[in-house]
C-alpha cells in the first residue's frame, strides 16, 4: 500500500460543518455529541465563539469557495433564528459562499415553531432536515424523543411550508418494532412527499443508555427484511437510493454529504467538530473539544482544536473508499488519485482482490460496489484495510 507525501493539483470543493452541541434531552440511542440543556444555551457567547473558531481556521482555506453549510447536532432547530442570522453573515463575511450554496439546518419536531421556520429560511437556510424517527406514539415514547405523533405531522407541514428541500430522518428496526409498523412509519413518511430521505437501521451504540440496558430489537433477519423493503418501498415511490441510508427524489441528493463521500474536504468549526482539509503537500484532521464547556473555555485561551494530525498515506486510501463505496454509483476512478494525491496503482491490487470476490464491478472509468459489497460493505472495506495489501 501506498507511503510517503501526497500532492494535491487541484483542491477538493469546500463544504462547511458547524457543530450544535445541544439537546433539550438526550435519546437513550444517541452517541452524538449533544448534551442536555438544563441551564438553557449560552446563544450569544457560543455564537461568538463559533466566529472567532471561523476566523482562527481562515488561513487554511483562504480563497477556496464554500458549496454547503450544515448545521448539525444535537439540536440546531434550538437557536434562535436570529442566531442562525449572525452565524451566517459571519460566514458569507468571512468566506465566499457559493450564491447557491446548499444550507441545512438539523431540526427536532419537539422544538419547532412557525416563526422559527420563517426566520431560518430568511436567514438563509435553504434545506431543513427533520429528526422524525417515528410518527408513532409507541416508538417515538420507546425512543425517548421529546415529540409525539402529532408534533411529527405538524413539524412537516410547516417545514413544507417554509422550505422546498427537506429531509426525514427515520430509523426502522425499533425496539418491538413489527414489520407492517415499519411500513406505516415509511408510506407516512412518503405521503408527506419530502425532497430526501434518510432511513438508519437503529444501532446500538457503546456509552448510551440502549447499550447498557438494550431494549427488545427485531432479530438481524427481522431487521435485514425491512431494510430491503424500505428499499424497494422507496423505489417504488421514486426515491433514488444513492448512499447505504440516503434516498432522494431526482436532482435532490444532499450536497453537503454528497461532498463528504466523494471525499470533498470540511471545515468544522464548534465543539467536537470533525474536519478534513486538504493543502498542497499532506491532508489534515481536525477535531475541536468535545465539551461545550471546554470549547468556550479553549476558543477564550486562544485555539479550540484539540487535536490535529496528517493523515497517513496507507489511512488516505482506506478512507477514501470508506467514504466513497457508500456509494450506490461508487466513484470514477480518476477521482482516487484527484482527491488523495496517490496514483492509482497503489490500489490495483486491492481493487482486483474485491472484484475477484464479486464485491466491485469495474470499468476503465468507473468503479461500483456490486449489491454483494453494499450488503457486506465492511467485508469490502477490510480488502483496503493498511495492512491486508
Ligand atoms: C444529529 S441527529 C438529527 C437531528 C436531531 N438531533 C434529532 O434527533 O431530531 C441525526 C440522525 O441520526 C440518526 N441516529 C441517531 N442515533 C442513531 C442510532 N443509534 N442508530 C441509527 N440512527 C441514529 C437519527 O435518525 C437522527 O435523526
Ligand atoms: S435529539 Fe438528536 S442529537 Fe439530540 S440526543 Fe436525540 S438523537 Fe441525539
Amino acid at each position: 500500500m501506498p507511503s510517503g507525501n501526497t500532492v494535491l493539483n487541484t483542491p477538493p470543493p469546500l463544504s462547511l460543518y458547524i457543530h450544535i452541541p445541544w439537546c433539550v434531552r438526550k435519546c437513550p440511542y444517541c452517541d452524538f455529541n449533544s448534551h442536555e440543556a438544563s441551564g438553557g444555551v449560552p446563544e450569544a457567547e457560543y455564537v461568538a465563539a463559533l466566529v472567532k473558531d471561523l476566523e482562527a481556521a481562515l488561513p487554511l482555506v483562504w480563497g477556496r469557495k464554500v458549496v454547503s453549510v450544515f448545521f448539525g447536532g444535537g439540536t440546531p432547530s434550538l437557536l434562535s433564528a436570529r442566531a442562525v442570522d449572525d452565524i451566517l453573515t459571519s460566514v458569507r463575511t468571512l468566506l465566499p459562499l457559493e450564491p447557491l450554496a446548499e444550507i441545512t439546518l438539523e431540526a427536532n419536531p419537539g422544538t419547532v415553531e412557525a416563526d422559527k421556520f420563517a426566520g431560518f429560511r430568511a436567514a438563509g437556510v435553504n434545506r431543513l432536515s427533520l429528526g422524525i424517527q417515528s410518527f408513532n406514539p409507541r416508538h417515538l415514547k420507546l425512543l425517548g424523543r421529546i415529540h409525539d405523533d402529532r408534533e411529527a405531522h405538524r413539524a412537516v407541514e410547516l417545514a413544507h411550508r417554509h422550505f422546498d428541500n427537506i429531509n426525514l430522518d427515520l430509523m426502522y428496526a425499533l425496539p418491538e418494532q413489527r414489520m407492517e409498523e415499519m411500513l406505516a412509519d415509511l408510506h407516512t413518511a412518503i405521503g408527506f412527499a419530502p425532497q430526501h430521505l434518510s432511513a438508519y437501521h437503529l444501532t446500538l451504540e457503546p456509552n448510551t443508555q440502549f447499550y447498557l440496558h438494550p431494549p427488545s430489537l427485531p432479530d438481524d433477519d427481522a431487521a435485514a427484511e425491512m431494510q430491503l423493503v424500505v428499499e424497494a418501498e422507496l423505489a417504488g415511490a421514486g426515491y433514488e437510493h444513492y448512499e447505504t441510508s440516503a434516498f432522494a427524489q431526482k436532482g435532490r441528493r444532499c450536497r453537503h454529504n454528497l461532498n463528504y463521500w466523494l471525499f470533498g474536504d470540511y471545515l468544522g468549526i464548534g465543539a467536537g467538530a470533525h474536519g478534513k482539509l486538504s493543502l498542497q503537500d499532506r491532508v489534515i484532521r481536525q477535531m475541536r473539544y468535545k465539551q461545550p464547556k471546554a470549547y468556550l473555555e479553549n476558543i477564550l485561551k486562544g485555539s479550540p482544536i484539540q487535536e490535529e494530525h496528517q493523515v497517513a498515506a496507507d489511512d488516505l486510501a482506506f478512507e477514501f473508499m470508506m467514504n466513497a463505496l457508500r456509494l450506490t454509483e461508487g466513484f470514477p476512478l480518476a477521482l482516487f488519485q484527484e482527491r488523495t494525491g496517490l496514483p492509482l496503482v497503489s490500489v490495483l491490487g486491492a481493487l482486483d482482490v474485491a472484484e475477484r470476490r464479486g464485491l466491485i464491478d469495474r470499468d476503465l472509468v468507473q468503479v461500483r460496489p456490486t449489491e454483494l459489497g453494499r450488503r457486506f460493505l465492511n467485508e469490502l472495506l477490510q480488502v483496503f484495510l493498511p495492512d491486508e495489501a
